[in-house]
């Protein structure tokens, strides 16, 4: 692909770890009632494999929230686009995010979720830049630990492209400078 300046995770290597976090969140919620919850657009991919990776009963559920816009920045201003359609009392609610970056947008979801009382709220994350949290929050699952770069694929985009890449590659500066 042209735009990318070079792969970070190939598609073998992301799929050998979101089976081992399937693993671990199977053994963790055995017994429990799990409801997956995808942080839409960029967690679909993950989730989707993700959830073949756990071999429990469980819910899916979707939600979608403003955080960037079009630049590489995000706003601050998380506003909820779409809203979960369970009544979560009932659920061990996992959230399924894609990349926690500076954190304001998951910081602010679980400030939200935690108030309707689910059972239990823990967070899943494929990837994290420890360089650019702003926002400390525990997380309970977490894939790959990434160097402070604009990346896309596996679901993350840029202006909503290269979102449909089976990897993770760094984004070439010139496309978004
Ligand atoms: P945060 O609120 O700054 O943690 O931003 C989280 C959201 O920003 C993620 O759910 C992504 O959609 C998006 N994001 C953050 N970093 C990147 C990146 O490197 N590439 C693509 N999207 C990103
Ligand atoms: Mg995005």
């Amino acid at each position: 692909m042209k735009d990318i300046e070079r792969i970070l995770y190939t598609e073998e290597q992301i799929k050998a770890k979101v089976a081992e976090l399937g693993r671990q969140i199977t053994r963790d919620y055995e017994g429990k009632n799990l409801l997956l919850c995808c942080i839409l657009k960029g967690s679909l991919v993950f989730m989707s494999d993700l959830m073949r990776q756990i071999d429990l009963p469980l819910t899916i559920d979707f939600m979608k929230v403003s955080s960037y816009g079009h630049g590489t920045e995000s706003s601050g201003d998380v506003r909820v686009l779409l809203d979960l359609s369970v009544n979560l009392p009932e659920y061990d609610l996992l959230i399924v995010e894609d990349i926690f970056d500076s954190g304001r947008t998951l910081a602010k979801l679980t400030e939200l979720l935690r108030v309707r009382g689910p059972r239990s709220l823990k967070l899943c994350t494929l990837f994290s830049k420890p360089e650019r949290h702003n926002v400390e929050l525990p997380i309970d699952y977490l894939g790959f630990e990434l160097p402070d770069e604009f990346v896309v694929g596996y679901g993350l985009d840029y202006a909503e492209h290269y979102r449909n890449l089976p990897y993770l590659g760094v984004l070439k500066r010139e496309v978004y400078e």
